[in-house]
């Protein structure tokens, strides 16, 4: 039950200079940072983690967001670390995301307002959607000696290891 997922801190989030607000959000749950780096997502690596969704009328958009400054890369491990992780993220729509969320509390934008404006939405975060997504974004992102094994002190109250 224990599970590593990918989050990325995506340009929007590191230019508003969120990485610190959202990082302690995670670690306040409880979450291990078992990886972490900052990287400049290229055209080509963009095509590469949104390999689902390239061809789909909204990755024009998608990959320039993706593309416009570095993001924060980290991997979270922890008891069910992927359906928690995006419970505090929130819905894809900053709108309709509720409070308490990531996008929820740091953003408002909708659809409609982007389609209007003939702009990609910005939602700030990015985390996996399911444990295989996980793994296979996890080693997109990282090699086996970026990420640590270690010891918090949740891992005597939580997991009781
Ligand atoms: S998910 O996470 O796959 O369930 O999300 P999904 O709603 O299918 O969207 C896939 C990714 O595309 C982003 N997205 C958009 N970005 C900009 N504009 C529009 N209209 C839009 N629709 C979807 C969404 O945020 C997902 O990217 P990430 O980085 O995973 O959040």
């Amino acid at each position: 039950m224990i599970e590593r997922t990918l989050v990325l801190v995506k340009p929007d989030g590191v230019s508003r200079m969120l990485v610190g607000e959202i990082v302690t959000r995670f670690e306040k749950v409880g979450l291990k940072i078992v990886g972490m780096k900052m990287f400049w997502v290229d055209k080509d690596f963009a095509k590469k983690h949104y390999k689902a969704h390239v061809g789909k009328p909204f990755f024009p958009g998608l990959e320039k967001n993706i593309t416009e400054g570095p993001v924060v890369a980290m991997v979270l491990e922890g008891v069910h670390a992927v359906e928690i992780v995006r419970k505090m993220v929130g819905t894809t729509e900053p709108k309709s995301s509720a409070p308490g969320t990531i996008r929820g509390d740091y953003a408002h934008v909708s659809y409609k307002y982007a389609d209007a404006k003939g702009v990609a939405m910005k939602n700030l975060i990015h985390a996996s959607g399911n444990l295989e997504e996980a793994n296979e974004e996890i080693a997109l992102w990282f090699v086996d000696k970026e990420l640590h094994s270690y010891k918090t002190v949740h891992d005597v109250h939580i997991t009781y290891e």
